[in-house]
């Protein structure tokens, strides 16, 4: 089996490692570093659960080979906060009862970080335009973008 070393800079920590060229990001990141919280729904590019951010952009890791993220910067869900201290967005999904099985969860959240950090002060509007490449078969949208307004409006305070 032919193998290629790997680096990444994975949620803010160096990590290397050989992979197949024809392995997806998604596997890869669910694999060694056992970032499980990535999900891979229907490895097409349509449901949005396997997105992550590479290099500030919200990508879906079951479209890109991981090989085309060496030398990048990878953020996955286990970077955003922990159970003790959820990040911004983490805790409005909380507050908003914005998930029911949570399969569809670690991608909507990705997706919004992403958009969040270049759109401080969306529209309701703006946040289902962004989440519709984000499939939930179960909440409804409507908690989510409820979230979304109220993590926006906690991270305008920080800033
Ligand atoms: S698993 Fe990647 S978009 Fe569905
Ligand atoms: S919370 Fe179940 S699919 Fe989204």
């Amino acid at each position: 089996m032919t193998t290629r070393k790997l680096t990444l800079r994975l949620n803010g920590r160096e990590v290397e490692t050989e992979v197949e060229p024809r392995s997806n990001l998604a596997d890869v990141l669910r694999g060694t570093p056992g970032l499980t919280g990535t999900h891979v729904g229907c490895e097409h590019g349509v449901c949005g659960a396997c997105t992550v951010i590479v290099d500030g952009r919200a990508v879906r890791s079951c479209l890109m080979l991981a090989v085309q993220a060496d030398g990048a910067e990878v953020e996955t869900v286990e970077g955003l906060g922990t159970a003790e201290a959820l990040s911004p967005l983490q805790q409005a999904f909380s507050d908003c009862h914005a998930l029911q099985c949570g399969f569809c969860t670690p991608g909507m959240l990705m997706t919004l970080e992403a958009y969040l950090r270049d759109h401080p002060a969306p529209t309701r509007d703006e946040i289902r335009d962004v989440l519709s490449g984000n499939i939930c078969r179960c909440t409804g949208y409507q908690g989510i973008v409820d979230a979304a307004m109220q993590a926006a409006a906690a991270l305008r305070g920080r800033r």
